[in-house]
C-alpha cells in the first residue's frame, strides 16, 4: 500500500501496531466549537517506544484517549491491528493521568481486578498480580487500602494493575508524574526493562523532556491551539538506556533540539481571508 500523508506530514502506511489517520476531536462549547486534535497522522510501529510532549492543553491526553478507544475521533479514524478503534479492549493497557483505584479494594485487589475478565484461575491473577506489585515495588504494600497510600505509591499501584494484564499495547498517560525523582528514574529504567523483555507497544504522555528522551524511539512534540503535531524527533541512541548515556554529549544534543522544539514553537499563523 503506498503511504499517504497526513496533514502533520507523517506517513501513514499499513501494518502500523498504531496508526492515527487524519484523526481529530473537536468538543461542543456554547459557541462553536473547540479543536483539541487537528487531524494527526502518525504510524506507531509494532514494539515501538514512542513519547509525546507538548503544553499543557495541547491535547496528549486527548490523543491517547482516541487510542485507548475512551473518546471517539470527530475526524479520521485510529486502527489498531488495522482494526478501527470503537472502544477500549484488554490488548491496550491504559494508565490515567489521574490514578484511578478502587479505595474499597488493597493494593493486591486494585491489580486482579483486570485480570478478572481474563479466563485465568485465581491462583494465576493472583502470580501475575503479585509479580507486577513486586516490579512497581508495592510488595510490602499489597494488603494496604489506597487511602493509607502515598500518592506516588497509588500511582505504583495504577501501573502495577496495567502491567499485570500483560497488554500488547500500553498507553501511558503522563504515569510516573506524581512520583519523587529517585522512583521515577527507577520505574523509568524498569519500565524499559519490561519493554526490551516483552516488547510491548508504548505510546507514554510526559511533560518532562529529558524522560521522553531517555525512553523513546521517537519523540512526538505537539503543538497547542489547534492540538497537532509539530515535530517528531528521532532519538539515535541505542538500548540499553545508563544514567551514563543520561550524561552523554548526544543525550543533551537530543535533549536540547526536543526541549527548543517544544518551548520555542513558532506562533500558529492566522489563517489567510477567504476571498
Ligand atoms: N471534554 C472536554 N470538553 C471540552 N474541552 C475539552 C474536553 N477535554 C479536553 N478539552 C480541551 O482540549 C484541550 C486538550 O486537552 P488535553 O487534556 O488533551 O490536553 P493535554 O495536552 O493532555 O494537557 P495536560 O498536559 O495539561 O494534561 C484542552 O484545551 C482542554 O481544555
Ligand atoms: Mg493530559
Amino acid at each position: 500500500m503506498k503511504p499517504s500523508l497526513g496533514k502533520s506530514g507523517v506517513s501513514s502506511t499499513s501494518g502500523a501496531k498504531i496508526s492515527f489517520r487524519a484523526a481529530g476531536k473537536t468538543f461542543p462549547l456554547k459557541q462553536g466549537e473547540f479543536t483539541a486534535l487537528d487531524e494527526v497522522s502518525l504510524d506507531i510501529a509494532d514494539r515501538e517506544f514512542v513519547t509525546v510532549v507538548g503544553p499543557s492543553g495541547c491535547g496528549k491526553s486527548t490523543l491517547l484517549n482516541l487510542a485507548a478507544g475512551l473518546a471517539e475521533p470527530t475526524t479520521g479514524q485510529v486502527l489498531v491491528d488495522g482494526a478501527v478503534v470503537t472502544g477500549p479492549g484488554p490488548e491496550r493497557g491504559v494508565i490515567f493521568q489521574q490514578y484511578a483505584l478502587f479505595p474499597w479494594l488493597t493494593v493486591r485487589g486494585n491489580v486482579e481486578f483486570g485480570l478478572k475478565l481474563t479466563s485465568l484461575s485465581a491462583a494465576e491473577r493472583r502470580r501475575k498480580a503479585d509479580h507486577a506489585i513486586e516490579l512497581v515495588g508495592l510488595k510490602d504494600f499489597a494488603d494496604a487500602l489506597p487511602k493509607t497510600l502515598s500518592g506516588g505509591m497509588k500511582q505504583r499501584c495504577a501501573i502495577a494493575r496495567a502491567y499485570a494484564v500483560d497488554p500488547e499495547v500500553l498507553l501511558m498517560d503522563e504515569p510516573f508524574g506524581a512520583l519523587d525523582a529517585l522512583t521515577r528514574v527507577q520505574m523509568q529504567d524498569q519500565l524499559l526493562d519490561t519493554w526490551t523483555q516483552e516488547r510491548r507497544t508504548v505510546l507514554f504522555v510526559t511533560h518532562d523532556v529529558d524522560e521522553a528522551v531517555y525512553l523513546a524511539r521517537r519523540v512526538v512534540v505537539m503543538a497547542a491551539r489547534p492540538g497537532r503535531v509539530h515535530r517528531v524527533i528521532d532519538v539515535d541512541l541505542p538500548y540499553p538506556r545508563t544514567e551514563e548515556l543520561r550524561l552523554s554529549p548526544e543525550f543533551a544534543r537530543i535533549r536540547n533540539e526536543v526541549w527548543h522544539a517544544v518551548y520555542h514553537q513558532e506562533p500558529v499563523a492566522p489563517k489567510a481571508p477567504v476571498t
